[in-house]
């Protein structure tokens, strides 16, 4: 049994013995996006847990990064009279119809990582992360890294049109504004996956010297930039020292290249969405309390300084 499992076990014998396991015969869709990163698939494990461990029949669809199989998918959960929907939206806009429907059928909707671009009262609640402000923490780190130096930076932006590129760019962006050594020289889209964060850097390398103009990549995830890292060291060039290397996640993975040297700093996401949207369904549940609007998660700066290994023995269990 994974070390994620029995730690969610453990706590699911305890809430049936205190009589809370208020979820249970309650049946909720999940559609989630698909699975481009590892902190997508730890989501996804503990969605799955969370359910189980609460009671919930989960009806699970993987979109397969299309909006179009997400609309089908939630279409299907309002046919079947399900008790209540989660959504990782995929992109931001082009959910008011199927939502509508939704609020039609009286079934709440929960967003999970992702906004959209659309009326609040299409949904319950989002269950996110500040994106403005993980881009403006990572961008603040390489402020205070850069120390006054000249910084060329790359960018790699997640998948066009979602909500965390968009914010996640924007804060960071904020936060080098006052800072005119630094610079974002290069800036493209990732998709948030490893096979494209590379393939998108060495054309970065490529096009700037073979590296040497850049002193740092920004990357709105850790997949991407541990592609990237792959790729600088195919460049000939060391990652983590002549290119630094910021991202966001937290995902095991790059605490072993922050362990080697090769990266320098992440932003952390919890893959625990679920766990707060269940809380908040189970309350609605059970006496009509609406949640806020929006369920904000921690954004906590990880570097070296923080004994990476350490932290990558702790999460490697955990579903990623
Ligand atoms: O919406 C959250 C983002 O989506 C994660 O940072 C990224 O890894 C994922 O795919």
């Amino acid at each position: 049994m994974t070390q994620l499992k029995t730690m969610l076990l453990a706590s699911a014998t305890a809430l049936v013995m205190c009589g809370s396991a208020l979820a249970a015969d309650m049946t909720v869709g999940f559609s989630q996006i698909g699975s481009e990163s590892g902190w997508r698939a730890a989501e996804t494990s503990v969605t799955k847990l969370e359910a189980e461990k609460r009671g919930v029949d989960l009806k699970f669809a993987d979109a397969q990064q299309k909006q179009e199989n997400q609309i089908k998918a939630i279409r299907g959960f309002i046919a079947q009279g399900v008790d209540a929907i989660m959504v990782a939206p995929v992109v931001a806009t082009g959910w008011d119809s199927v939502l509508q429907e939704a609020k039609e059928a009286e079934i709440p909707v929960i967003l999970l990582d992702r906004g959209i671009d659309g009326s609040p009262d299409l949904y319950m609640t989002m269950v996110a992360s500040d994106q403005v402000l993980e881009g403006k923490v990572a961008g603040d780190w390489l402020v205070k890294d850069a120390a006054g130096k000249e910084c060329n930076v790359v960018e790699l932006q997640g998948t066009t049109g979602s909500t965390p590129a968009i914010n996640r760019k924007k804060g960071f962006e904020e936060a080098i504004a006052g800072t005119p050594t630094i610079k974002i020289i290069r800036s493209q889209t990732g998709d948030f996956t490893r096979a494209k964060g590379k393939e998108v850097m060495e054309g970065f390398l490529k096009a700037e010297g073979g590296g040497k103009n850049i002193c740092a990549l920004y990357a709105h995830n850790d997949d991407m930039a541990v592609g990237a890292i792959q790729a600088i060291k195919e460049a000939g060039l060391k990652p983590g020292t002549d290119i630094k290397v910021v991202s966001i996640d937290a995902v095991p993975d790059i605490f072993k290249a922050m362990a080697d040297g090769e990266a320098n700093a992440t932003v952390e996401l919890t893959p625990n969405m679920a766990g707060p949207a269940f809380d908040a369904l189970e309350k609605f549940m059970a006496d009509g309390t609406l949640p806020p609007k929006q369920i904000i998660t921690e954004s906590k700066l990880y570097t070296p300084a923080d004994d990476p290994m350490k932290v990558y023995e702790e999460k490697k269990g955990l579903g990623y």
